[in-house]
Order: structure tokens, then C-alpha cells, then sequence
């Protein structure tokens, strides 16, 4: 994998157009699953619209509080064929909530899943529709939650207990529409870390038609670890993810947790269909960067001015339309990582006085700062 830097080799003369991006949504997973002319996964053969496996190669995974809409806009400036999710909204939500304020994204987005936790057939089919009808290009069920709240509603990762009843939601929702439905899970519960239970977890949710399933390679513990002990205690097994991609070749196998460099999701991505990057992409978005670069070389990506530019441009239009700067601002913190006056970048951008008297050119301005803080 090339060793290039995220943005620095990009000059003005790149312009990005989400033309360059050849997905378009609403594919038929069920439709077709011939491998195409250049052996790939191929989804749809209809004609009208298609998605190859070649578009999970890089996910950016659902993270509450992380990836809502600005932040979702900024991975998808950083790297134009990433695929992004949501943060999982219940099926509650969309049944008394506001829709809008819920599943309203940029269309820039593209390719946008949107993830669902729920647990009742009829009531996530009903989520599904609203997505497909919102103009979401996958849906993606939530099967490794562990949160208290989640498992009182007896969903998230507590779902792996009860394949029967995943392989009903998710008949329910590709009855519903006609974009991938996809579950998102964990090896196993507890500390139960035999192969067998999370194959035939995949293999009756395989055989109610899933296709697509990104795994969080470690158990979820429902008792006695919190969501954040959750994500780094239970050991990585990627090796027991690898087997799913043996034991169901047809299938796509996204590979998720604890990939934090592009070293290791090159070495992951000679096993698995995709990687899908959690923390590393919130805490360093520019490694999106360097891993569309070496995935899609020949898509021509923004410099960091442009990036800059774009992003605050599109603060300012959000903001008029009353969204707090805090708010837009919060995938930005992470950006120069590693870099020289990056903790000044981070202060400026998180200090809430600051961000409340401010127009969005403070992003601008933050960034110049950066520019002449010496080496
Ligand atoms: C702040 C935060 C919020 C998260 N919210 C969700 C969520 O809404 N849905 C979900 O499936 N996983 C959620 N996760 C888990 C991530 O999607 C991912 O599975 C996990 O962080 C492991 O990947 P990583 O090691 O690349 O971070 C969240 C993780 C974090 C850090």
C-alpha cells in the first residue's frame, strides 16, 4: 500500500465531483448474485442500478454521536467512495419521532446506510421502508449493541441469542425494500468464543438472504462491561471472522474492530471483502484519505485548502439554517492528527464560548493557525 500522505500530494488542480462516484443506490440485492465480467460480486444486473462488492471495501462504521450528517459530509470530502453509516436509530424513533430530524442526510453522502436497532419484524420493515423512501442506499440491522438500554429493548448484540428471530427482521425488511439489508454483529456473547456459534448465527440469517455482514471481531459481554469496555476488552479474533469468508464464499464479509492503520487494513482486506474503520476514522479522518488513495488510486481527490473551503462553506449554509457550529464541527477535531499545532486546532474547535460567538470561518481560521504554527 502506497505511502502517501492524506492530503498534502493533492494540489487545487483536484475537483471533486460526486460524478466521479459511479454508485448508484437502490441496487436489488436479491436480483442477482452472479459474479460479473471481472469475477466481482456482482448485486444487481437490472440495469438501473448496481453495487458491486467493490463498494464496501471501506466502511466507516455507525458510531452514536459520531457520525451523524456533518460528520458523514466530511468522511465523504476525505474519501469519495468510502461507504458510510449512520448512527443506529431505533425503530422507536421512527415510529413517534421526528422523521426528518432523524433520516435527513446530504445528498453528497452517497453511499449512505442507514443502521436500525430494533427487534420487531413489522416495525423495522416499516424503518426499512422510510430509509428506502429516504433515499438510503443500505439498510443495516444492528446485531452488536451491548448497551443496558439496548438489551432492555431486546435488541443489539443480544439479538445474536435469538438468530430465529434476526433471520424474521431481516426477511421482513428485504420484503420491504429493494436495497441490500445488511447486519452488522459480533462473534459471540458472553464468554462463549466457539466458531460454531456465530456460524450458525450467519447461516440462518444467511439462509433468511443476507448477503452482507460486517463483523466486529470480538465477543459482546451483556453483563459487566460498559460500551466502551465493550470495544476493547473481549479479544480481537479475526481468524474466527476469516472462517465466515470460507464458510460463506458468496457472501461479503466486511471485517470490523481495532483496524487503525492502513498496514493492517491492507493485510485485512487479503481476507475479508472490506474493512470497516470505527474509532480510527473519528479520532484520524485523514487515514481515510490515505486509504482511498490506495484503494482507488485513479479517483481524483479535493487538496486540504479545498477540503477546508468545502467544509466551511457547508458549516456556513448549515448554520443559517440554525445548526450550532459545536455541532458541525465535532468530526473536524481529529484532522491533523499527529500533526504540528493539531492540540491548538482541537482547542479552538472545542471551546464552547468560542464556537457560540463565532461565524463558520473560525475553521478557516483555526486552520491558517495551524498553516504557520512552525515545525
Ligand atoms: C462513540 C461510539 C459510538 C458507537 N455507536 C454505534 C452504533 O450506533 N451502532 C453500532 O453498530 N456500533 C456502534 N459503535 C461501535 C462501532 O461501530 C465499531 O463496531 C466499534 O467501535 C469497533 O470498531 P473500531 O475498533 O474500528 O472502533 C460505536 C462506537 C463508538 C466508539
Amino acid at each position: 500500500m502506497p505511502d502517501k500522505m492524506p492530503f498534502h500530494d493533492l494540489s487545487p488542480r483536484c475537483s471533486f465531483s460526486m460524478s466521479t462516484n459511479d454508485f448508484l443506490p437502490n441496487a436489488d440485492l436479491a436480483a442477482s448474485e452472479a459474479p460479473d465480467a471481472r469475477g466481482t460480486f456482482c448485486v444487481s444486473t437490472d440495469g438501473r442500478n448496481r453495487q458491486s462488492a467493490d463498494d464496501w471495501r471501506l466502511c466507516v462504521a455507525p458510531m452514536i454521536d459520531v457520525t451523524d450528517r456533518h460528520t458523514r459530509y466530511l468522511h465523504r470530502l476525505i474519501a469519495p467512495r468510502a461507504r458510510v453509516y449512520t448512527e443506529m436509530i431505533t425503530t422507536g424513533a421512527l415510529l413517534h419521532g421526528d422523521l426528518a430530524r432523524h433520516l435527513d442526510f446530504n445528498p453528497q453522502e452517497h453511499p449512505v446506510a442507514l443502521q436500525l436497532g430494533g427487534s420487531d419484524p413489522a416495525d423495522l420493515a416499516h424503518g426499512a421502508r422510510l430509509g428506502a423512501r429516504w433515499g438510503y442506499d443500505e439498510i443495516n440491522l444492528n446485531c452488536g449493541c451491548p448497551s443496558e438500554r439496548v438489551q432492555k429493548g431486546a435488541f443489539g448484540a443480544c439479538l445474536m441469542a435469538d438468530p430465529g428471530l434476526v433471520a424474521d427482521c431481516v426477511k421482513a425488511m428485504r420484503d420491504a425494500v429493494d436495497i441490500p439489508v445488511t447486519v452488522k454483529h459480533r462473534l459471540g456473547l458472553d464468554y462463549d468464543t466457539s466458531y460454531g456459534f456465530v456460524r450458525d448465527f450467519v447461516g440462518t440469517v444467511y439462509d433468511a438472504g443476507c448477503r452482507i455482514f460486517v463483523v466486529h471481531a470480538r465477543n459482546a459481554v451483556l453483563k459487566g462491561l460498559s460500551p466502551k469496555d465493550n470495544r476493547d476488552v473481549p479479544p480481537l479474533r479475526y481468524d474466527d471472522a476469516a472462517r465466515l469468508k470460507v464458510d460463506f464464499p458468496d457472501a461479503l464479509v466486511i471485517l470490523n474492530g481495532g483496524l487503525t492503520s492502513a498496514a493492517m487494513c491492507e493485510s485485512a482486506l487479503r481476507n475479508f471483502d472490506g474493512v470497516m474503520l470505527g474509532r480510527a476514522a473519528w479520532h484520524d479522518p485523514a487515514l481515510l484519505g490515505t486509504l482511498s488513495d490506495a484503494l482507488w488510486p485513479e479517483l481524483v481527490r479535493i487538496g486540504e485548502t479545498q477540503l477546508i473551503e468545502t467544509f466551511t462553506a457547508y458549516a456556513a449554509v448549515q448554520m443559517s439554517q440554525g445548526v450550532p457550529l459545536h455541532i458541525i464541527v465535532r468530526g473536524l477535531l481529529g484532522l491533523f492528527a499527529g500533526r504540528k499545532g493539531a492540540r491548538i486546532w482541537r482547542q479552538k474547535l472545542s471551546d464552547s464560548k468560542l464556537l457560540r460567538r463565532s461565524a463558520a470561518t473560525l475553521i478557516i481560521d483555526a486552520w491558517r493557525e495551524l498553516g504557520s504554527t512552525p515545525a
